[in-house]
């Protein structure tokens, strides 16, 4: 059985990224570091519970993040990166802000499009949950806080939440998601879909640079 994290402490570790967003450097550090602490604590305590076979089954339902709440949360992600990214068509006039907005919405749509082809043939149905309603309702405020900006306030303020966004993103998945996912195929699949996000936090922190 896979090592898994709390179901609790995960979520409250995720939100508190999330409330936090765009997070700073340092915020995104402390909480890494109380989650890789919290990973090892629960490896520990997940050998000791599957030490004796009465515990197994409190196991399986303590688990953490489920294969099919990954993958909601997720898709979740990828489609506010694409809400965020017609914002920007809509309203900036910057060439550089308009050509990543572009590629937001052709990488995610990309993969959001393999997701779903690989779940339709493992015949799972992603299963909705607190974090992505809560990441939804965060996405939300940011919206309705870009859509009142204009101009060059407008681009810097969308170009530091796609850096702020794409990197609590991308820890999330490569330290939280990526270990826990139990499919194979599933796994790879979220391999793949962080190394495009890393290219998008790089183009995102150029971006961020480009107009201060
Ligand atoms: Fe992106």
């Amino acid at each position: 059985m896979p090592s898994r994290v709390k179901p609790g402490r995960w979520r409250s570790e995720f939100l508190q990224l999330n409330s936090t967003h765009p997070p700073t450097t340092a915020v995104l550090k402390i909480n890494m570091e109380n989650t890789k602490m919290f990973m090892k604590r629960t490896k520990i305590i997940a050998a000791l519970m599957l030490a004796t076979a009465a515990s197994i089954g409190n196991a399986a339902a303590e688990g953490g993040p489920s294969d099919m709440e990954i993958a909601h949360i997720a898709y979740t992600a990828g489609n506010l990166d694409i809400r965020y990214a017609h914002l920007a068509l809509a309203k900036s006039d910057n060439p550089d802000v308009r050509e990543f907005a572009e590629l937001m919405i052709r990488d995610h749509t990309s993969v959001n499009d393999q997701a779903l082809a690989l779940l339709q043939k493992l015949g799972a149905t992603p299963v909705d949950n607190a974090t992505s309603q809560q990441l939804s309702a965060n996405a939300k405020a940011k919206r309705d806080e870009l859509a009142a900006l204009d101009g060059a306030a407008f681009d810097r303020a969308y170009a530091e939440n796609e850096l702020g966004y794409h990197q609590f993103v991308n820890k999330t998945v490569e330290t939280a998601f990526i270990p826990a996912a139990d499919n194979k195929e599933f796994k790879s699949l979220l391999g793949s879909a962080l190394a495009v996000f890393k290219i998008h936090e790089d183009h995102a922190e150029m971006m961020v640079k480009s107009l201060r």
